[in-house]
C-alpha cells in the first residue's frame, strides 16, 4: 500500500538551502520547516537572513542561518563546516539554490561579471554537491539533492549569456551526478522554475513583464509558494526512483 503520509513525510530531516534570505530559496526552506525539518539557510545578506531565521524560530521551527559569500571557495568551506556543526553532522537534503542574474549584450558583457555569475550559479552548486555527497554516502539512508535550473536550461534568453550558460550547466551537472549516485541511495534532480515573481526579475521592464505574462498558459507568474509541493516531493521518499529529472515549475511556459 502506498501510504502518502509516510512516503511524503520529511519530518526530522536535516537540510541546507542556499540563498534563503528571500525569494524562491526562502519559499523552499519554508516548505521544509513547515513540515518538521531542521534547515540551515545560507545567504550573503547577513541582516536579512538573521531576521528571516528569527521569524521562523519565533514560529517554533528549527531554522538556523549561516551568512557568507558563496562566490568565495574559502567561505563555502567555512559555511558548510558551520552548517554541519548546527546539523550535528547529518545531511538529508541539499538545495543549492542561490543564484544571480546579470544583463548585458554579449559583446559588452564584463568578464568579471561572467566569473561572478558562474562562481555562484554553477561552481557553488558543484562544490556543495561534492561536500554533501561526502556526508550522504556514509549515511545508510542516503540523501536528496535538489538543484535549481531555469527555462534558460532550454532557451537562450536575451542579454543573459552567463546566466544561460550556468543554468544549462546545472542541468547537465544534475544528470551527470544522478547517474553516478543513483545506485548509491542518493537522488539528484532539478527543479526548473519558469517566470517567478521575485527580486531577480524586478529589473525587467513592465513591457517585457507583460509580454511574458501573455506567454504563460497559466496566466500568471509563479511565486515561492509554487515551489513548495515539488520540493517536498523531491525531498521525500515519494521520489526515491526519480533521478536526473529536470522538472519545470512554470505554468506550462516551456511546453507552449
Ligand atoms: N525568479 C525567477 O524567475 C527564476 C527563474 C528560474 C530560476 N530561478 C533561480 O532560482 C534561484 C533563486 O532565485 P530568486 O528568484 O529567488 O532570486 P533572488 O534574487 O530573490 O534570491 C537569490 C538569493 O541568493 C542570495 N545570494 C546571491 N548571491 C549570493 C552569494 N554570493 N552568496 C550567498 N548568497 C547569495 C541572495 O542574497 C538572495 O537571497 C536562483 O538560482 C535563480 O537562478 C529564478
Amino acid at each position: 500500500m502506498f501510504d502518502y503520509k509516510e512516503k511524503f513525510n520529511v519530518s526530522g530531516k536535516c537540510c541546507i538551502v542556499t540563498g534563503g534570505a528571500q525569494g524562491l530559496s526562502r519559499g523552499m526552506a519554508e516548505a521544509l520547516l513547515e513540515n518538521g525539518c531542521k534547515v540551515v539557510l545560507m545567504d550573503v545578506q547577513k541582516e536579512k537572513l538573521q531576521q528571516v531565521v528569527e521569524e521562523y524560530r519565533g514560529m517554533g521551527y528549527e531554522a538556523f542561518g549561516v551568512s557568507g559569500n558563496l562566490a568565495d571557495r574559502e567561505d563555502i568551506d567555512r559555511m558548510f563546516a558551520k552548517a554541519m556543526e548546527l546539523l550535528d553532522g547529518r545531511l538529508d537534503v541539499l538545495i543549492p539554490a542561490a543564484g544571480i542574474q546579470r544583463r548585458h549584450l554579449p559583446e559588452e558583457f564584463p568578464i568579471e561579471e561572467w566569473d561572478l555569475v558562474l562562481n555562484i550559479n554553477l561552481n557553488h552548486v558543484f562544490i556543495l554537491c561534492q561536500k554533501a555527497l561526502g556526508i550522504m554516502l556514509k549515511q545508510p539512508e542516503g540523501g536528496k539533492i535538489i538543484n535549481i535550473a531555469s527555462m534558460v536550461s532550454w532557451f537562450g534568453g536575451t542579454t543573459v549569456p552567463a546566466y544561460t550558460a550556468s543554468k544549462g550547466a546545472v542541468t547537465q551537472l544534475t544528470k551527470s551526478l544522478a547517474v553516478d549516485c543513483a545506485g548509491r541511495n542518493i537522488n539528484i534532480n532539478a527543479l526548473a522554475p519558469g517566470y517567478m515573481d521575485t527580486e531577480m526579475c524586478a529589473n525587467m521592464t513592465q513591457e517585457r513583464k507583460d509580454e511574458t505574462t501573455l506567454r504563460i498558459p497559466a496566466g500568471r507568474w509563479g511565486t515561492p509558494e509554487d515551489m513548495k509541493g515539488p520540493v517536498l516531493f523531491l525531498a521525500s521518499a515519494a521520489s526515491d526512483y526519480l533521478n536526473g529529472a529536470v522538472i519545470p515549475v512554470d505554468g506550462a511556459y516551456l511546453v507552449k
